[in-house]
């Protein structure tokens, strides 16, 4: 088998889908059911069909691109990832392994290669949790981790409902259909940039991920009391934003503690209400997102955070209120994928390492239903999440390389 991905077809396409987004070049938006979103959606939809794919989408909006097997009532071999974009995201988060996966199949087809078992490329509903505030919502209730109820009743900012907003897009399915049997997928493989530096640092070109780190998420809300910024007198103040400002470093103190590199902690929400310069915050409403891959000392620096809100609320008189949005548990990844991959580096003689996803990933979640694994690969200073997001065309080949030859073996 000749396996030959097309890098100057795959890099142009890279950039025709970062133009449909909803920011100034280079940086990309696409929340998830925008305009920008479902244009994206409909180019992405015209490109599998153009490869001779048969394309479907469920009631959430998971995109399936198949390419039928010799065998096709066999569980099919899952490939795929996301295309929505956080706000001032950059082109390659999900974008890779969505376009790469395509192109791997299609390498895949150009080759002759005929596949047992179908092989599918799935493009992810909504894994940024930039919408409904639940990142991962396609595959949480693609693996049932997540029931269709909840899902339904989640709502965006403006205070609509996940059902409606659906709806809206045209999604009129029922979502209690979302669930994948056990039986669906025989193996899911995810290429990624790998959103840290750690490729680039060791100069190889290729990861192989081990496991994915335990995500979990919180709404927290801190309810001082306002009042006038010269009025007030400091004994006497219920300063909302300045309790959340306390609680903050607490939350970056318990990462920063537990003594290991992958606890890692984040608030990147704070609405200050009202937010006017001359008035005293009277409410604030943050966002805690934690992760480790050892699932005890995540939940134990969940502990500490819970800890720091009591003493924080007594000691300002504030009331402050948590919500627990998502704790999940990390993934294993499979050993059969984790050695098609390590077979196909090896035979391209292309040095790899084996390493931990810190960011969570759609194939966590996939990981529940099916044996997934995913395949890393370097981006630039191991930025992501910003517009000067980065990964070299021929590294992105090498990767679609190893992802067709790794799909090829799981397929055959
Ligand atoms: C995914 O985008 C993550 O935040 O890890
Ligand atoms: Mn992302
Ligand atoms: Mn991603």
């Amino acid at each position: 088998m000749k396996l030959k991905i097309d890098q100057r077809r795959l890099s142009a396409e890279i950039e025709m889908l970062a133009a449909i987004s909803d920011a100034e070049p280079p940086a990309v938006t696409r929340i998830v059911f925008t305009p920008a979103d479902l244009r994206a959606r409909a180019w992405m939809i015209s490109r599998c069909e153009e490869a001779g794919l048969a394309v479907r989408q469920d009631a959430i909006g998971n995109i399936f691109a198949r390419w039928t097997g010799a065998n096709p009532a066999a569980p099919a071999v899952g490939t795929g990832s996301h295309i929505d974009a956080i706000p001032n995201a950059g082109k390659y988060d999900g974008v890779v392994g969505v376009l790469g996966g395509l192109e791997a199949i299609r390498a895949l087809q150009r080759s002759g290669f005929r596949p047992s078992n179908s092989i599918e490329l799935l493009v992810f509903a909504t894994e940024e949790p930039t919408r409904f505030g639940i990142g991962c919502l396609g595959s949480r209730l693609l693996s049932g981790t997540l029931s269709a109820e909840a899902a339904a009743k989640l709502k965006d900012r403006d205070g609509q409902t996940v059902d409606e907003v659906r709806r809206k897009a045209g999604l009129n399915g029922n979502l209690q259909d979302v669930k994948l049997a056990k039986s669906y997928y025989k193996t899911f493989v995810e290429l990624h940039i790998e959103q840290g530096p750690l490729l680039e640092r060791a100069q190889v070109s290729l990861g192989i991920v081990k496991s994915i780190a335990a995500p979990a998420s919180l709404r927290i809300s801190v309810e001082g009391s306002g009042g006038h910024a010269g009025g007030v007198l400091m004994p006497d103040r219920k300063d909302a934003l300045c309790a959340a400002a306390e609680l903050i470093l607490a939350i970056e103190n318990a990462a920063r503690s537990s003594g290991a590199v992958d606890s890692v902690a984040t608030v990147g929400v704070c609405d200050v209400f009202p937010g006017a310069v001359n008035s005293i915050p009277s409410r604030v409403g943050i966002t805690l997102d934690i992760r480790d891959t050892d699932l005890a000392r995540r939940d134990g620096a969940m502990k500490s955070i819970e800890r720091a809100v009591e003493t924080i609320s007594k000691k300002r008189g504030v009331v402050i209120q948590t919500e627990l949005i998502n704790a999940d548990a990390p993934a294993e990844c499979a050993p059969e994928v984790r050695t098609a991959l390590a077979e196909s580096c090896r035979e391209h003689g292309f040095p790899f390492l084996e390493m931990v996803s810190r960011a969570y990933h759609d194939s966590l979640f996939l990981s529940r239903i099916a044996a997934a694994g995913m395949l890393f690969i370097p981006c630039r200073n191991g930025y992501s999440h910003r517009p000067d997001e980065y990964a070299a065309p021929d590294d992105i080949a090498r990767g679609t390389l190893v992802l067709a030859k790794s799909l090829a073996k799981l397929s055959s």
